[in-house]
């Protein structure tokens, strides 16, 4: 089914060690709080799964989706916000759930849509972390991977919608998103 994975770059006891670090730092930079857990769609859906169950603090969770229209292989600053958050997010503590932060128009455009609704604080958790792309200076304040310029799929990203469901990560062998 991925015979077309050209390298496998995590598998899934890294990327399961990353999820139990970043809950373990929430759990602590949290404890006593009710943060309101927004995760990026579509991406972000395996990667908020796996986080949550590893929280033992309350939280809240919440979906927004943004398009972002450029040309095929950068995203650009015109960010449109395609599902909104539910949540009334006034005076909450945020954390908002991205699989991947490439130039960052997205998380940035994100981040200033969620400040208008006056949150109490905004913070960004990112799986990964490509700070090679960034356009907009955006960094995350939880990163699994720090990874290079290469086009990755699997546990939530896609290739045209394919590859979400792989369990591990990797580089498939069409790399035109690049
Ligand atoms: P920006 O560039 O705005 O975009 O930070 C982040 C969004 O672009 C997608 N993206 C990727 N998707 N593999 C993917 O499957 C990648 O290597 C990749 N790099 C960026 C992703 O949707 C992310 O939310
Ligand atoms: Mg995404």
């Amino acid at each position: 089914m991925y015979e077309d994975i050209e390298e496998i770059l995590f598998n899934e006891e890294e990327i399961s060690r990353a999820a139990d670090e970043i809950a373990f730092r929430i759990n602590r930079d949290y404890e006593g709080k009710h943060p309101v857990i927004i995760g990026v769609l579509k991406g972000s859906f395996i990667f908020l799964a796996d986080l949550v169950r590893r929280l033992d603090i309350d939280f809240t969770v919440d979906f927004i989706k943004a398009s972002s229209y450029g040309d095929k292989t950068r995203s650009s600053g015109n960010v449109d916000i395609t599902y909104h958050i539910s949540a009334d997010i006034r005076n909450r503590d945020v954390i908002v759930v991205e699989d991947i932060l490439d130039t960052g128009y997205t998380l940035s455009y994100i981040t200033e849509y969620l400040r208008g609704f006056s949150p109490h604080s905004i913070r960004i958790c990112t799986l990964f972390d490509k700070p090679g792309r960034r356009v907009v200076p955006i960094k995350p304040d939880y990163t699994g991977f720090v990874t290079d310029d290469l086009f990755i799929v699997g546990y939530g990203l896609d290739y045209n919608e394919k590859y979400r469901g792989m369990p591990c990560v990797g580089v498939p062998k069409t790399q035109s998103k690049k």
